[in-house]
């Protein structure tokens, strides 16, 4: 047995983020000379049968047909893996649920002479799950299905699944992964293996290739100096959302993460227009902050009829929290949970857009570098120019970049 080789299992119920984690194993192995390859039993299902099995009978595992197709499949990727391993190949990733017994007794025999390593995926977040299926429905073996068709087969696929599916416990070297927080919820392992400090490193790292971060065009309540409600763009604003969707027509961007206030999607639109294939995802996470008994009121005024609100806030403005709203502590939470929603709905993909406001993009831009607390809520966050983050395991950057706004 050569010590410095592979076998990675990923385990999971179906659009638990099992394969986003895979390719960026592969890419960051493969940044370190590692030389991994992905098996996905899918896709070479797709690849090598003619008839469309997106059907979800075709998963029951009382369906003797489908079962055993589906068998051969996983075989002739154990195969394909040990093979690989046995040339020049040093992780072999096998990527499918992988969910039942006897599917990992197969595999821990046909593939011991190397180490073998599982990571369970888990993810029952039901926004996420929904989100990440009508993803899954939008690939091309369901476009002869009407999308609620698509999506009813696709939950059905996952409840046989379910029938069968046993987490992972007497396996040698395992971890069990909250996919969506990148949090190791259960390690166990026993044997030494080969990368495992880097590939739990970079199953916890929150991975941003190219993030960039958009505060949405002016607002009429914006030269009003009035805070939150749901104004509009002004020309101006307009006129800055056309131009960064000109701007951003040279890029692929295939999700834009926005607010559901109307400002930031209106700063969307243009620039989904002028993609090829590009949807917008709204999350309540990136509402701007709530200003409670403050909201649509100017600066000024709060300063005038409420002095004692103006001088707390004043005094200490990232822990200061509006009567019947909320304040940049209270925000951390959801806006750390609508970042990580971002980062696992965007599978791996090299650009990632946001769309938010100045309190929001503060919170984010803090998740990503470090500021002290008090200084969060001072970021700069100009409406002429985005950021563009770059967070890995070995770059970050983080450039403030204009656009052309003519
Ligand atoms: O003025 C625009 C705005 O997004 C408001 O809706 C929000 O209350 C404010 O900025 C947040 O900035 P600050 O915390 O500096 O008041």
């Amino acid at each position: 047995m050569e010590k410095d080789k592979l076998f990675i299992v990923m385990v999971g119920l179906p659009a638990r983020g099992k394969s986003t984690i895979a390719a960026k194993m592969k890419e960051n192995l493969g940044k370190d000379g590692i030389k991994a390859r992905i098996f996905n039993n899918g896709e070479l299902r797709r690849r090598l049968l003619k008839k469309n099995t997106s059907y979800p009978e075709f998963y029951d595992p009382g369906n003797r047909e489908g079962a055993a197709i589906r068998e051969k499949i996983a075989l002739m990727n154990f195969r394909r893996a040990r093979d690989y391993l046995s040339r020049k190949g040093q992780a072999a990733i096998l990527d499918a649920t992988n969910c039942s017994f006897a599917r990992r007794d197969m595999i821990i025999s046909m593939l011991g002479d190397h180490k073998l390593f599982f990571i369970e995926c888990i993810n029952d977040d039901q926004e996420i799950l929904k989100a990440s299926i009508l993803r899954k429905v939008a690939l091309p073996e369901f476009r002869h299905l009407k999308k609620e068709d698509a999506v009813h087969g696709f939950e059905r696929r996952i409840c046989y699944y379910k029938n069968i599916y046993k987490p992972l416990k007497d396996e040698r070297n395992f971890v069990k992964l909250d996919s969506l927080n990148n949090q190791i919820i259960e390690e166990e392992i026993v044997d030494t293996i080969p990368f495992y400090d880097r590939i739990r490193d970079f199953l916890v790292t929150d991975c941003v290739k190219n993030l960039f971060l958009i505060r949405h065009g002016e607002t009429h309540f914006n030269l009003e100096n009035r805070i939150g409600g749901d104004s509009c763009l002004t020309p101006k604003g307009i006129a800055q959302a056309e131009s960064l969707a000109r701007y951003f027509k040279k890029k692929t961007i295939p999700i834009i993460f926005t607010s559901k206030k109307k400002r930031a999607l209106q700063t969307a639109e243009p620039i989904r227009n002028l993609q090829k294939d590009c949807e917008i995802i709204t999350f309540d996470e990136f509402n701007e902050i709530d200003s409670g008994v403050c909201e649509s009121m100017s600066y000024e005024e709060i300063r005038q009829k409420m002095p004692n609100v103006h001088s707390a806030r004043k005094k200490n403005k990232y822990h200061y929290i509006y009567p019947e709203g909320e304040g940049y502590i209270s925000m951390k939470e959801r806006i750390d949970r609508g970042v990580k929603k971002a980062i696992y709905l965007s599978n791996n993909s090299n650009n990632i857009m946001i769309i938010g406001h100045r309190a929001v993009n503060r919170m984010i831009l803090s998740h990503f570098l470090f500021r002290r607390m008090e200084d969060v809520p001072y970021i700069y966050i100009p409406q002429d120019r985005f950021y563009h983050i770059i967070a890995t395991q070995d770059k970050k950057l983080f450039q403030s970049k204009r656009y052309d706004n003519t």
